[in-house]
């Protein structure tokens, strides 16, 4: 598989762009996906088979006050992406989110499940879903939620997992949402997925995470656990937290048509061990 992945700095990406061998890896910086030109330009150019698209604005309360940035990465350069590709005739996977549901029913949503975004960035990714499956009906779009990765994040601070860490090490307060419920999803292991996934030819929208869904207060309890760090982690509700945008209460994915990763817990295994390590 000749694969270019978009967005290759980001955690998703740095390890997709590690795991299929020989893939052309375009950070933010190489190219732009709001750039329609340059996104044809450089398919032309390395003519992949398949293109993943991780290239995306994700910072949730930020989307708020400049949702016109949150439209452009998530929306216009998701289109820009599926637009090149059909037109270059080239297989899409593309990345969505959970926060595409507005959180109420009391079941993992599956992907026959009505999309009611909530916020500006979830608003930006569901109309990017939306518009690649229009464009280039052959796209594969997968959501997923509540990624943790070891490579691509440390620029920002690292993934979840790290900021934890530190925060306790650094012996500051943990006040953690209990209300809010995920499926932690290791990268590397969406990344594996994802690979297999574009080589069996699925289309259409499919919900990939890891098995197991819990609260964020959970999975912090968990990552402390896990790196031997003996620090509390107060539960608090999601009316009581300092987030800006509305964020849905059951984030939890299932899947009408593929199996769940390995669950979350064996994923934030091998984290540790890698963060042991500084890998
Ligand atoms: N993180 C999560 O918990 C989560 C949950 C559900 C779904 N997802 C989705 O899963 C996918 C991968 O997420 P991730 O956690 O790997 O995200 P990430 O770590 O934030 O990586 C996104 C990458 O896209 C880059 N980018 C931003 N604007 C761009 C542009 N205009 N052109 C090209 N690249 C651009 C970013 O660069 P800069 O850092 O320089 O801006 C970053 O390297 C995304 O579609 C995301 O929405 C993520």
């Amino acid at each position: 598989m000749k694969a270019l992945v978009l967005g290759a700095g980001g955690q998703l990406g740095s390890d997709l762009a590690r795991l299929v061998p020989g893939a052309v890896a375009m950070t933010r910086e190489q190219l732009s996906v709001t750039d329609a030109a340059g996104v044809r330009a450089a398919l032309e150019r390395h003519r992949p088979d398949v293109v993943f698209n991780c290239a995306a604005y994700n910072p949730v309360d930020r989307a708020e006050t400049e949702p016109e940035r949150a439209l452009s990465v998530n929306s216009d350069g998701a289109f820009n992406a599926a637009a090149a590709c059909r037109t270059l005739g080239m297989a899409l996977v593309h990345y969505s989110t959970n926060f595409v549901f507005d959180g109420r029913l009391d079941r993992p949503y599956l992907e026959s499940d009505a999309v009611g975004p909530l916020g500006a960035y979830a608003r930006s990714k569901a109309e990017g879903e939306r518009r690649v499956l229009a464009e280039h009906p052959a796209a594969l779009v997968i959501r997923t939620a509540a990624l943790f990765g070891s490579t691509g994040s440390r620029a920002k601070g690292g993934s979840f997992p790290d900021r934890i860490v530190r925060a306790a090490r650094e012996g500051k307060p943990l006040t953690v949402v209990a209300d809010q419920k995920v499926n932690p999803t290791y990268t590397p292991d969406l990344a594996e997925a994802s690979i297999a996934l574009a080589a069996s030819g699925m289309v259409g929208l499919v919900h990939v995470v890891a098995e197991g869904c819990c609260g964020w207060d959970d999975f912090a309890r968990a990552v402390l656990t896990e790196c031997g760090v003996d620090w509390p982690v107060e539960s608090v509700s999601t009316s009581a937290s300092a987030g800006v945008a509305p964020r849905p209460l059951n984030g939890c994915l299932g899947s009408e048509r593929v199996q769940p990763l390995r669950h979350w817990g064996e994923g934030l295994r091998d984290w540790a061990t890698k963060s042991r390590r500084g890998a």
